[in-house]
């Protein structure tokens, strides 16, 4: 088998596994999309991904991005790019207005940067719902003062809210993000537009979208164990 099938099974059994939930949840299976993690993987990888149908890739390093998406940028299909890590002011500029969606704002610093770079940008709020020191993330507590910030700024919007759980039983956080979502939703701001929810990675995306994601970002089940 080449590398190519690989990725092509592989992506298939993913596709397979996010309609049957979605079918258990009584959702419609495309009201999942599936965001392949391509982070450490090579460009002929992400190039074999969309060979199989694949069109969205998510990356975690800003410098990463900018490479891979230089030399995909000339294909026929090139890919549409997400940006999920965690980021430094000073490399927004590696990402602004190059990605269709930042899933990782989680300070109204990181917001400001990408407002300042003056490109159209949609973004999602990575919410550290279980308060876990460790994690990057907003403190739900400050997710309404965030929200209210986009009213203020021209260039960014908000289309929802992401979360990276902590280990054992991700429902529970799913759970509230789902619910802090609905909370946020009920209260019109311009600019913000809480339709998703990015939650859920190889091993937990079932739970996810029973718990209503919206987006899933899948990396080890399409491409294999990354390189360390
Ligand atoms: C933010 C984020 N989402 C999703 C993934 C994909 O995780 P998995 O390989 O378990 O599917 C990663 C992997 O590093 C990640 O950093």
């Amino acid at each position: 088998m080449t590398r190519a099938e690989e990725i092509a099974g592989n992506l298939a059994r993913v596709r397979a596994r996010i309609a049957a939930a979605a079918t258990a949840a009584g959702r419609a299976p495309d009201s999942v999309r599936l965001l392949a993690v391509s982070k450490k993987m090579p460009a002929d990888d992400v190039r074999a991904a969309i060979a199989a149908g694949q069109r969205a890739f998510g990356e975690n390093y800003a410098q990463e991005l900018r490479d891979k998406s230089a030399l995909l940028a000339a294909d026929a299909l090139p890919p549409e790019w997400h940006f999920i890590g965690p980021l430094q002011s000073n490399k927004v500029k590696y990402v602004a207005g190059k990605v269709a969606l930042v899933h990782s704002i989680d300070s109204a610093a990181l917001l400001d940067a990408f407002e300042a770079r003056g490109a159209p940008q949609a973004c999602l709020i990575q919410v550290n719902v279980a308060g876990e020191a460790s994690k990057k993330g907003l403190p739900p507590a400050e997710l309404p003062a965030l929200l209210d910030r986009f009213a203020s700024l021209n260039h960014v919007r908000c289309e929802g809210l992401m979360l990276i759980p902590p280990r054992g039983d991700a429902r529970p956080h799913f759970a509230a993000l789902r619910a802090l979502r609905d909370r946020e939703a009920a209260r019109a701001r311009p600019h913000v537009d809480l339709r998703e929810l990015s939650m859920g990675m190889t091993d937990d995306l079932e739970v996810a979208v029973a718990e209503g994601a919206t987006i899933v970002r899948v990396g080890t089940a399409i491409f294999g164990a990354r390189p360390t």
